[in-house]
């Protein structure tokens, strides 16, 4: 099969490492891909913004099989387009993408079908959503942008004049555009976070591996949320009780949710799960593959992806059986200094060839660009170092040093991932 995998960072490239080991493989094309994806297919320079130019292209290249990475584009109905095209495309319709592109229409959807998630209210205008603050009592509140906001647009406020301010920020200065327009205000859950995907095809659905995700900057999880610093898994949290009790309350009701609303879900399920003393709720859903979970969850995975995400689109999930190595896999992500605010770019990266040369380890690329020979920074998130050990504290080790030998000017890692696992081991 030929396959074109759509994206740029460190999941695209993890997706497209897992894809190049089916021997159903015949060609892989990654589109912008990275230089990393380079090591494991040919690169091709599209706009993803051009959806008839894309189809036209994996057309003209006889692809079977489409697998776009980022929301942006599945909310921009690039899976409708490319099977309009006789072409089987791996992620939900621009309908069913609506439960990550609209907060508002995945809150309601939850309420509506009983799915358990923080208390919520909506507001059309800053007026009301001043009037609603201040008829609260003064307490923690989580404010966010109802659209797409590239993981930005939830801010977890103190108290109600951190809530204030988030509401201007949303509605009056419309830092996120449009996407700010309409914000939900909801109770602040306490607990710890899980990542939570599941494989669908809109009839049967597939748990993938238990996963956690680093989302502050800093250590003990301090500082502004990112887009990731880290992730493993499996996640120790994750006991086989609450697997079940996810699936039962979370990720059956949404796939039946979804199919009643006229929008069958196929693709990636991913919920942000929070743990709370009342059992789980979901603080957010995507629609497509978590980045960085996707980097240790493709680590550690033994089926054939390509043939996990053919039977997706033919509706024959039921089929298959998803198998994991018994290894953990850790991710450290190394960022440019400065991310998530403004960064440097354009600094050469050395340690790569070493790094990988590790047993267990691989080192995949988010934002790095070439110049001849030469790695070099070209984004916030610039690497995902990731390897597997025999347990996850040999795993945490095996990646700290693959990461000790890379270095470029101002990288900066966290020390800490995945040490909250141990302390449940
Ligand atoms: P979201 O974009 O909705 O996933 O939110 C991003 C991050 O904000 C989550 O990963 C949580 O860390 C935090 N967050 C979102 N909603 C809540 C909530 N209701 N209570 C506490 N933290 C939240
Ligand atoms: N790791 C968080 C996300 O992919 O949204």
């Amino acid at each position: 099969m030929r396959v074109l995998v759509l994206g740029s960072g460190g999941r695209e490239h993890a997706l497209a490492w897992k894809l190049a080991q089916s021997p159903k493989l015949t060609k892989l094309f990654i589109a912008p891909g990275n230089p990393g994806c380079e090591e494991v297919g040919e690169c091709v320079d599209l706009d993803l913004c051009n959806i008839p130019a894309v189809v036209r292209w994996a057309k003209l290249n006889g692809i079977d099989l489409v697998v776009p990475g980022p929301e942006a584009i599945l909310v921009e109905g690039i899976v409708d387009a490319v099977r309009e095209a006789g072409i089987r495309a791996f992620g939900p319709t621009k309908s069913a993408a609506e439960l990550e592109k609209s907060k508002i229409f995945a809150k309601n959807l939850m309420r509506h079908h009983g799915i358990p998630t923080a208390d919520y209210a909506v507001f059309e205008r800053h007026e009301d959503a001043k009037n609603y603050l201040d008829s609260r009592e003064d307490g923690p509140v989580v404010v966010k942008a109802d659209g797409l906001a590239a993981g930005k647009g939830a801010i977890v406020c103190k108290n109600l004049a951190e809530a204030n301010a988030a509401i201007d920020r949303c509605m009056l200065s419309s830092e996120f555009g449009d996407a700010g327009s309409r914000v939900v205000i909801e109770e602040c859950l306490r607990g710890e976070e899980l990542s939570v995907l599941a494989l669908t095809d809109g009839k049967t659905i597939a748990p993938l591996a238990s996963s956690q995700d680093h989302k502050a900057i800093y250590e003990g999880d301090t500082g502004p949320n990112t887009g990731g610093m880290g992730a493993y898994s499996p996640a120790p949290l994750m006991t086989p009780k609450l697997m079940d009790s996810v699936i039962s309350k979370v990720l059956v009701p949404t796939v039946h949710a979804m199919n009643a609303d006229g929008r069958r879900f196929r693709g990636v399920l991913y919920a942000g799960i929070m743990v709370t003393g009342a059992g789980p709720k979901v603080l957010e859903y995507n629609v497509r593959f978590g980045d960085p979970e996707t980097q240790p969850l493709m680590m550690r995975l033994d089926s054939d992806l390509l043939e996990l995400m053919v039977a997706v689109c033919d509706g024959k999930l039921a089929d298959q059986e998803i198998k994991w190595k018994d290894d953990p896999a850790v991710c450290v992500v190394m960022s440019s200094a400065g991310y998530p605010g403004k960064y440097k770019k354009g600094d050469a990266i050395s340690g790569l060839a070493e790094a990988n040369a590790l047993p267990n380890a691989h080192v995949f690329h988010a934002g790095t660009s070439k110049k001849k020979d030469t790695i070099l920074t070209s984004g916030g998130r610039v690497l995902g170092v990731t390897a597997l050990g025999k347990d996850i504290p040999a795993a945490i080790k095996n990646a700290y040093a693959a990461v000790d030998l890379v270095s470029f000017d101002g990288a900066y890692f966290r020390k800490d991932i995945a040490q909250k696992a141990l302390s449940r081991l």
